[in-house]
This record gives C-alpha cells, sequence and structure tokens, in this order.
C-alpha cells in the first residue's frame, strides 16, 4: 500500500512538472532563448529521476514454480515461460490456479509446453512461441497466439521479446515438429532477462551477453543439458548481474547441488547466484 501510494504521488508530480515545464518552455522560448538550455537540462533529468523511482515501487517479480518454469509480473501483466505443472514432481503451484496474459514457449517438450494448453484455454493468454509450436497450438484451438523465430524480435505489452538459439531438440508431445529451439531475451523498463530454456553451452551466448543481462536463467541438470561445469562457463560468457540455476532436481537423473554450483560462480565468476526453492521469488 506504502508503495502504492507512492507510485500515485509520483504520477501526479510528473505530470505537475512536465506541464509546467512545458509552460516554461513556451515563455522561454519567446523571452529569453539562453536559459532554454538551462531548462532543456533540467527536464530530462527530472524525468528520469521520477521514471526510476516509479519502476522502483513495482518492480518485476520473477517467481520459480519448479524445473524450468516461471511466473513473472510485469507492469500488471502476469507472464508465465514453459508452465509444467502437472507432471512436474517439484511443481509448487497447480495450473489451475495460475493466472496469466502471456505465455513464452522456449521448446516443445513435455517438459516445457506442460500445461500451456489447458491455461490457454481457460486464462485466454496470448502464447507466445516459435512458428512451428504456434501451429501446433492452433490445431489444438488455441487460437490467441503469436508466431516468433530465432533472431527475431517483438514488442509486447508486458515487454520485448526476442528469442536466441538454444542448442538442443523441440519435438512436441504427440511427436509433432517443434522446430527448433530458442532462448528468451526479455527486456522491459526494469531490465534484461534471459532464459536459456534448454542448451549446450555455446560460444555465442557472448553475443547475447552483449545485450546487457540482468538476470540470467540457467540449466544446470547435465544429462540432457548444460551440467554445473558448462553452466559455469555460460556465466562467463554471458557476464549477467545475477544468475538462477534451473533444470536439476526434478528427477533423479539431472541431480546436482546448486547450492555448491552458486558458491562456484560467486568465487570463481564473482557473479550472483541465486538459488531458488520452487514458489519462491526474486526481482529484475
Ligand atoms: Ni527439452
Ligand atoms: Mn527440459
Amino acid at each position: 500500500m506504502l508503495f502504492a501510494g507512492q507510485e500515485t504521488i509520483f504520477a501526479s508530480q510528473k505530470s505537475v512538472i512536465h506541464s509546467e515545464s512545458r509552460g516554461h518552455l513556451a515563455l522561454h522560448a519567446f523571452l529569453s532563448p539562453p536559459c532554454c538550455g538551462i531548462i532543456g537540462l533540467f527536464v530530462p533529468w527530472m524525468t528520469t529521476r521520477f521514471r526510476i523511482e516509479g519502476s522502483a515501487a513495482m518492480p518485476t517479480d520473477i517467481k520459480f514454480l519448479g524445473h524450468a518454469s516461471f511466473q513473472i509480473e510485469i507492469a500488471g501483466k502476469t507472464v508465465l515461460i514453459d508452465p509444467f505443472l502437472t507432471d512436474n514432481p517439484v511443481a509448487s503451484t497447480s495450473a489451475d490456479e495460475l493466472s496469466a496474459d502471456a505465455i513464452i514457449l522456449t521448446h516443445g517438450h513435455g517438459d516445457h509446453v506442460g500445461d500451456t494448453v489447458s491455461i490457454a484455454r481457460r486464462t485466454g493468454a496470448q502464447v507466445i512461441a516459435n512458428f512451428e509450436i504456434v501451429g501446433w497450438l492452433n490445431g489444438q484451438g488455441i487460437e490467441n497466439t503469436h508466431p516468433m523465430h530465432i533472431g527475431g524480435s517483438h514488442v509486447f505489452d508486458f515487454g520485448t521479446v526476442k528469442l536466441t538459439i538454444a542448442h538442443h531438440g523441440s519435438g512436441l508431445p504427440d511427436g509433432s515438429y517443434g522446430g527448433n529451439p530458442a532462448g528468451v531475451l526479455l527486456t522491459t523498463d526494469d531490465g534484461t532477462l534471459y532464459h536459456a530454456g534448454d542448451t549446450a553451452l555455446f560460444m555465442d551466448m557472448q553475443l547475447i551477453g552483449e545485450a546487457g543481462i540482468d538476470l540470467a536463467i540457467l540449466p544446470i541438470g547435465d544429462n540432457f543439458t548444460m551440467g554445473p561445469d558448462d553452466a559455469l562457463r555460460a556465466v562467463e560468457f554471458l557476464r549477467p548481474k545475477r544468475v538462477v540455476p534451473v533444470h536439476y532436481n526434478t528427477w533423479p537423473v539431472i541431480e546436482q547441488d546448486a547450492a555448491a554450483w552458486a558458491e562456484r560462480v560467486a568465487q570463481e565468476k564473482s557473479v550472483q547466484a541465486i538459488v531458488l526453492q520452487p514458489g519462491e521469488s526474486t526481482e529484475l
């Protein structure tokens, strides 16, 4: 409530500053041109200052739902990434309890497409995925979709989504072709998040890191994806401010010691690793 109140005050102050500044600018343009330089510096400074304080009141909240599933709250919108809950032994919630405005899928495997069809059907959420997965969803009666592909970005009302390469498979649960797997770069007013999807380590993570990543979500489970050693190198290539390990401990075959990995990330790469238990959140 405190934050909500502050947001309102900042919003009204911002509009007052804007309208007064416009008036002064118009006046000075006629009366004393040299003053415009000072006001020209002052107005962007005030606007920036209040935008920063306003966004601090509503940070992007990133909740781990277990395995590689996330629920992200951005500016009043709920965005799910890879919502796999029903058959997920470590899921923190059931699919029926989730609301969603948008669902982003990294690839077609069952532990990523998960409950997308039922959630999209119930909530009407728009599903964002590669062209082939979107075609498969349309065939199941999910019409509110947005097809994309690797290298492309698109501006949505919650932020900008860009699909990046990932080295993996993407076959759909019924055996249909699911195109190529992807990672997701999501840029909001609060910063940039990179969900690597399921992938091996690759050198082009250096290129992806040039976007300036505030939070990287990386698989560490080994067997199907990068293991701890390669994920450590991924941190080196991506240079994120913080990193969250995922895709481990869901089943015995991908068992890992995430706390030990987080310690290595801090010691060897000087990057903060945040180990989230299913149901826990961090901020962007
Ligand atoms: Ni996969
Ligand atoms: Mn997977």
